[in-house]
């Protein structure tokens, strides 16, 4: 049976600490509230299923510091060829509601290749948003292949495979608090 903490051997190094995540999504969160101080609501779009945490946390800061937020999310999968992203996307979950007209934030654990959000970008405006942004927590720049304007970025960080506050390993540790480098011999395993 696994005991509390287990997953603390799995890990090499955090990458992003509890508190570094705490206090950036408060930044982040007063930097959105800065630049839509006029807008009567946002819609946060959030990218299941990594960001769920990031998605709570990020609402919850932003009700802090306002405007008033409305949440919708799309669950969406790449056609790839293994673990290589082909930059076609599957919608496995579409928006619930109409987003012509209104402010539109995307809500993002990671860019990586960068090949998710783009085609996301381009679906969300020919629904016809008044604006669309991101907000990612994670972004990796050793690892794009298609720029993607990221307004609003968390942190950056190196092209390792990294679990934790919502990003997986084949399911499993979406729910570590922190960020950090999954150890190679976990997934040389299986
Ligand atoms: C991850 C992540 C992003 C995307 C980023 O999702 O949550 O949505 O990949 O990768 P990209 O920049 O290379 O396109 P994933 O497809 O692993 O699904 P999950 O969130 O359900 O784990």
């Amino acid at each position: 049976m696994a005991e509390g903490n287990w997953h603390a051997a799995d890990i090499d190094r955090v990458i992003v600490g509890e508190d570094q995540i705490r206090d950036k999504v408060d930044e982040l969160a007063k930097q959105v509230a800065a630049d839509y101080a006029t807008a009567d609501s946002v819609l946060l779009v959030g990218v299941l299923k990594g960001a769920v945490m990031f998605m709570a946390d990020f609402a919850r800061a932003l009700g802090r510091h306002g405007p008033p937020v409305e949440m919708e999310f799309m669950a969406v999968s790449s056609y790839g060829q293994g673990t290589t992203s082909s930059g076609v996307v599957r919608i496995l979950k579409d928006l619930d509601s109409d987003i012509a007209g209104r402010h539109v934030i995307v809500v993002e654990d990671i860019v990586d290749s960068g090949l998710t959000l783009s085609w996301l970008m381009k679906y969300l405006q020919s629904r016809r948003a008044a604006s669309v942004e991101v907000v990612a927590l994670l972004r990796k720049p050793d690892a794009v292949k298609v720029t993607v304007p990221v307004k609003y970025v968390g942190f950056d960080i190196p092209n390792e495979f990294v679990v934790g506050y919502g990003l997986d390993y084949s399911e499993r540790y979406r729910e570590v608090p922190y960020v950090g480098v999954l150890r190679k011999s976990v997934y040389a395993q299986s």
